[in-house]
């Protein structure tokens, strides 16, 4: 098993470039069942759950190919989706990853049926899917739960009005795709406004769907008859762009996030102002620059345009070295603070009860052995690690792979001293 190794202390200054995002790409490879021609995701990042999610696809007997990466490194891929003919997510694959339900929507869409194991809780929460079965249901399909396996039936779907009981991301594209052809008008109200989920949209729209009203939490989607393969260029990630810059603002650096969307990320950029960095916002690029102290500060996750949960764990990291008192409280899932006994193990100062966490600024953190425990949690070790005294081991970085390309590289280009090295 690969851990990071972290000499901490040094600024990081410089330039990289932004991945494309995971949890675009994701939805986007789930669309492609929808189609009746070959779709081209440019863009999607080298990741271990972009992968798995094509050996998902593959088992149903779809083609996926990654294409060779053009002038500007980049790679896409390839899905064939006219050979499928087992609509069927196995346990072997949805365990290792949940975003796998997200073929749910688009088989029973395209070949009324499906039949995936249904995802068990995860390191960060429970997280049901009862919100995807019940759009499906209004949508006329049967669902039962079988073996451990969720199986759907329909014919084809028809058009229905669906209320969210609470902002779901993955929920709302599930049935954006599933909408698409059914018969009629679906409405989705109190849909996730995520940038990700206008992202499908935009796809889906170029593959003949009529939608409207992504980005606002009403969606109308129009069912057609078919959908065509289209080529698609995944938006920036995000998080990764967050998470790069946080790297900047925590050793106090001076950082550029190449291809960065600021628009997108304007919660995160927010607080980092808040927080007393500079902050310098381009349409595709954002810089952050940090002189003076971090000005402590509190933060709630929400459901976007709110502060991303996908964020807090990194933001947290920052915040132990703040000038005085933070509350931090994540209310998206219930168990999203695994970071904090470990980020304690370096000498923060950290309460936690129930979802909000007190963090005491201290004024130096110590290297120390550290154990990743999911991928956002990874992240903040990893930035913790940047900025302490001494050196820091991060076991188990085979989270932190599931959703950031070749952090270290990225990283050591800005002047980072982390290596990867096989336990
Ligand atoms: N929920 C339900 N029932 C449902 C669906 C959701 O109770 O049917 C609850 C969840 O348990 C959770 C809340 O609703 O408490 C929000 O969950 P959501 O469905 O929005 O999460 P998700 O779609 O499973 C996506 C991202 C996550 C990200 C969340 C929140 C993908 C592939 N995953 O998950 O990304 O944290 O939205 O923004 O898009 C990550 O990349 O590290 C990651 C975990």
């Amino acid at each position: 098993m690969d851990i990071f190794v972290i000499q901490g202390g040094s600024p990081l200054s410089g330039t990289v470039r932004v991945s494309g995002a995971k949890n675009a790409a994701l939805p986007l490879m789930a669309a492609s069942l929808l189609a009746e021609g070959p779709m081209e995701i440019v863009g999607a990042p080298r990741l271990r759950d972009i992968s798995t999610f094509g050996k998902v696809l593959r088992h149903m007997g779809a083609s996926v190919e990654r294409l060779d990466a053009g002038g500007d490194g980049r790679e896409t891929v390839r899905i064939d989706p006219r050979t499928v003919g087992k609509a069927e997510a196995p346990y072997e694959l949805v365990k290792t990853m949940r975003a796998s339900v997200l073929v749910l929507g688009p088989l029973v869409a395209r070949h009324g049926r499906a039949r995936i194991s249904l995802p068990g809780g995860c390191a960060i929460g429970a997280r049901p899917i009862d919100q995807h079965l019940k759009g499906l249901e209004l949508m006329g399909a049967k669902t039962s739960l079988v073996e451990g396996y969720v199986e759907v039936d329909a014919g084809r779907l028809s058009g229905a009005t669906i209320y969210f009981d609470m902002k779901t991301v993955t929920g709302t594209e599930n049935l954006m795709m599933a909408a698409t052809l059914a018969r009629g008008t679906t409405v989705l109200k109190n849909a996730a406004r995520e940038p990700e989920v206008c992202d499908l949209a935009r796809a889906l729209r170029a593959m003949g769907a009529d939608i409207e009203g992504e980005g606002t939490d009403e969606i109308a989607v129009r069912g057609t008859d078919s959908l065509r393969g289209t080529r698609h260029e995944v938006m920036p990630d995000r998080i990764e762009a967050s998470t790069l810059l946080l790297a900047g603002a925590i050793t106090g650096g001076d950082v550029t996030v190449r291809g960065a969307d600021p628009f997108a990320m304007d919660a995160v950029l927010t607080k980092l102002a808040e927080s007393g960095a500079e902050v310098f916002a381009d349409p595709g690029s954002v810089r952050v620059r940090r002189e003076g102290p971090i000005r402590s500060l509190n933060l709630e996750t929400s459901p976007y345009p709110g502060f991303p949960t996908d964020v807090q764990a990194q933001f947290m990291a920052y915040l132990c070295l703040g000038d005085g008192f933070s509350i931090v409280r994540e209310t998206i899932f219930e168990n999203r603070f695994m970071h904090v006994a470990e980020l304690r193990r370096m000498g923060a100062r950290i309460e936690v009860s129930g979802n909000a966490a007190a963090v005491k600024g201290v004024q130096a953190l110590s290297g120390a052995p550290l154990m990743a425990t999911d991928l956002r949690a990874s992240a903040s070790l990893v930035l913790a690690g940047l900025a302490a005294n001494g050196t820091t081991e991060v076991l188990r970085i085979y989270h932190l792979d599931r959703g950031y390309e070749a952090l270290e590289n990225k990283l050591a280009r800005l002047g980072a001293r982390i290596s990867r090295v096989k336990e």
